[in-house]
């Protein structure tokens, strides 16, 4: 989808607001990080990005999880609106991909986390599911704890070959990033906000007794994007940014 007289094609996000902000969505393959603190909603944005674009588009998406397991993210997404069991066509659209079930495969095949390259693991799955299936988007959640796995020499250079080689499976990639409200330097934070294309960063922001959500467009490439922040609601599997 892309916006009358641009050549740019858009992936939209469905996120009411958000495409507005977004001149009608993030551009096709590129790798954009969905930035913000423990409980700002990240999962939540990424995971509605796929699933209505799987519904409306039909297209197939992946999400990839390191901590929270599969179970837990299905039963959190059903609780918000956006159930995937009991709807037939979601079953073959939306794949869930735990890696922890991997690191405990793993772990009781003797080989340790730390023995594995898990940037190798992550690009090896990846192109076998594409292999199989078309992925048009792939969400990673999150790229902290895939670097906290990572025990490497030169981590900074292999996550920059890491996202090379992501951009070449020419796929939309949405990265979870997790940052602390104070310290905002995990390592490969400032490589990372430099190497992708584009940074959603999500807050929340407390006035008085009243905690605010809101979001913002921190850089986009190829996109004459608004850089206001708004508010945003989730409500019955909709994401919305509310103002936009
Ligand atoms: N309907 C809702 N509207 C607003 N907030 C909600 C709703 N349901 C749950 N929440 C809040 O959203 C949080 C979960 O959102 P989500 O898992 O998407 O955030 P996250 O940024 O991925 O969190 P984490 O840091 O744990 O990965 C819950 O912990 C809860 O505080
Ligand atoms: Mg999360």
């Amino acid at each position: 989808m892309s916006m009358p007289g641009e050549s740019v094609l858009r992936v939209p996000t469905y996120v009411q607001g958000l495409d507005n902000i977004l001149n009608g969505g993030i551009p096709k393959g590129s790798t954009i990080v969905i930035e913000g603190a423990a409980g700002t909603m990240k999962s939540t944005l990424s995971y509605a990005i796929l699933y209505q674009n799987a519904i409306r588009r039909g297209d197939t998406v992946l999400y990839m999880t390191l901590e929270q397991s599969r179970t837990d993210l299905e039963e959190q997404m059903s609780e918000l609106g956006m159930p995937r069991r009991g709807q037939v066509d979601l079953q073959d659209k939306l794949a869930i991909v735990d890696l922890g079930e991997l690191r405990h495969f793993l772990s009781g095949a003797g080989e340790s986390d730390l023995s594995t390259d898990w940037f190798k693991s992550v690009l090896r799955q990846l192109r076998s599911y594409k292999k199989e299936f078309p992925v048009g988007i792939f969400v990673l959640d999150s790229i902290n704890a895939l670097l906290s796995l990572h025990n490497r020499e030169n981590p900074r250079v292999d996550l920059f070959h890491f996202m090379r080689e992501l951009k070449e499976l020419d796929m939309t990639c949405l990265l979870i990033s997790e940052v602390g409200k104070e310290d905002n330097s995990w390592f490969g934070r400032s490589t990372l906000d430099y190497l992708v294309d584009g940074i959603i960063l999500m807050e929340a922001n407390r006035v008085e007794d009243i905690v605010n959500m809101q979001l913002g467009v921190v850089k986009m490439r190829k996109t004459a994007h608004k850089r206001s922040f708004h508010p945003f609601i989730v409500s019955r599997g909709r994401v919305e940014v509310v103002g936009a």
